[in-house]
């Protein structure tokens, strides 16, 4: 009798059979992003809507790995408009992260690749990239000046071995410091660090990052992605890594520092309640894919997709005393594997007869509400849903 393998099991030579097909796959890609001198009419394209300083259109960003093709952005579509924070959620691993950097192009190369789709970076002046087929050379102007990121952890962000004013400068030098002193420059990195919040900024300017405590470094990380004004910024669950009182700090720093810069900030977190004090709008994520978007009023006063609904009911709300605090019931569908169906189906509480068939297409609620969720086509509504 044959031997039952687990779930997911590859044998040595399917492996090298996977590994063999993705080398042949990636490198397709990987030739096709080397090539010097792209003309800019390759990348060149229109924004659907002048109002927004990103558009993700249909966005697939898949790993090659050797267990499979990890799909982990799988179709993703929303729209950051200009000036606006728009706060993306969903549970770790859902593809929060990977949407980002794709945006950035800092995908873990050459296995992670944007296979399909479309994400339009708006220039201004009616002028926009699809970042999808921009190649490298023009991706690095790009990066720090026009789109920055802060990253989840800020150790990992600053350079252990240099000072704080060296490695600030440093930025500012790289990106904006033609026709600027030494001076000027500190200048700017001083002005940078007190906009941030730091009291004793020269303090600060000649200290290592061990030197200060989690709060400030994550302030000094955001200084960072300010040094060059950028017209995007992304902040990858910036206040995760701190604790409770640090992060409310951190989060009054970022609501201020919004109304001053005027750029348009993706903000990624797990978190609701931060989503809350933060976003206008609000994408939610499940598996790879956005089930649910609206504005933050939308979301938070008529939660749609049963997915949203779990995740508000699983919030702690002060003042209601509750036995235990709920959860989603079941996991998320191996990224290796997904069905064909809607994926949240297996944990859903409110499926219906349609739920079996392919993964339901996005409906609207409003103008600017939507949701892919059966519940909502018209067809099941007449059963009298809230
Ligand atoms: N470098 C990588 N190689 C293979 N899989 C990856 C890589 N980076 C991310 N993934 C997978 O992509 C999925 C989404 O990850 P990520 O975007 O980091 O999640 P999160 O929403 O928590 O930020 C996960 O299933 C993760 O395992
Ligand atoms: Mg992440």
């Amino acid at each position: 009798m044959a031997k039952k393998h687990p779930e997911g099991y590859l044998s040595a030579r399917e492996s090298r059979r996977i590994s063999k097909e993705n080398r042949r796959i990636t490198a397709q890609f990987e030739k096709k992003r080397k090539r010097k001198k792209v003309p800019e009419s390759e990348y060149l394209t229109q924004m659907h809507d002048s109002a927004n300083a990103v558009e993700f259109d249909n966005l697939h960003t898949y790993f090659f790995t050797d267990a499979g093709t990890v799909k982990s952005v799988d179709g993703v579509t929303f729209d950051v408009p200009l000036g606006k924070t728009v706060g993306v959620v969903g549970e770790s691993g859902c593809g929060k992260s990977v949407t980002s950097l794709s945006l950035m192009q800092l995908l873990q190369r050459p296995q992670g690749q944007v296979v399909e789709g479309e994400i339009r970076l708006n220039l201004g002046d009616g002028k926009a990239y699809d970042i999808a087929k921009t190649p490298n050379e023009t991706m690095q102007s790009l990066r720090g000046n026009f789109i920055s990121m802060i990253f989840q952890e800020p150790m990992t962000s600053l350079n252990p071995v240099f000072r704080i004013g060296d490695q600030l400068d440093e930025v500012i030098e790289l990106h904006d410091g033609e026709g600027k002193s030494k001076e000027d420059i500190k200048r700017r990195t001083i002005e940078l660090l007190e906009m941030v919040g730091i009291a004793n900024s020269e303090g600060v300017y000649s200290m290592y990052p061990h030197e200060l405590s989690g709060g400030m470094r994550q302030r000094v990380v955001i200084a960072m992605a300010l040094a060059c004004n950028p017209k995007i910024i992304i902040a990858d669950e910036p206040t995760t890594a701190l604790d409770v009182t640090i992060q409310a700090q951190v989060l009054d720093l970022l609501r201020g520092l919004k109304d001053k810069i005027n750029s348009s900030i993706m903000f990624i977190t797990h978190d609701l309640g931060v989503i809350a004090e933060m976003a206008d709008y609000v994408v939610v994520m499940y598996a790879g894919r956005v089930v649910e978007k609206g504005t933050a009023q939308d979301i938070f006063t008529n939660p749609a997709h049963p997915y949203t609904i779990g995740l508000m009911a699983s919030k702690p709300v002060v003042g209601k005393q509750v036995d235990k605090l709920y959860s989603i019931p079941g996991k998320v569908p191996n990224p290796v594997n997904m069905p064909n169906y809607c994926y949240f189906k297996d944990r859903c509480e409110m499926q219906c007869a349609d739920c079996a068939g392919q993964y339901p297409k996005e409906v609207s609620i409003s103008d600017t509400h939507k949701v892919s969720c059966y519940r909502y086509y018209e067809k099941n509504r007449k059963g009298g849903e809230a």
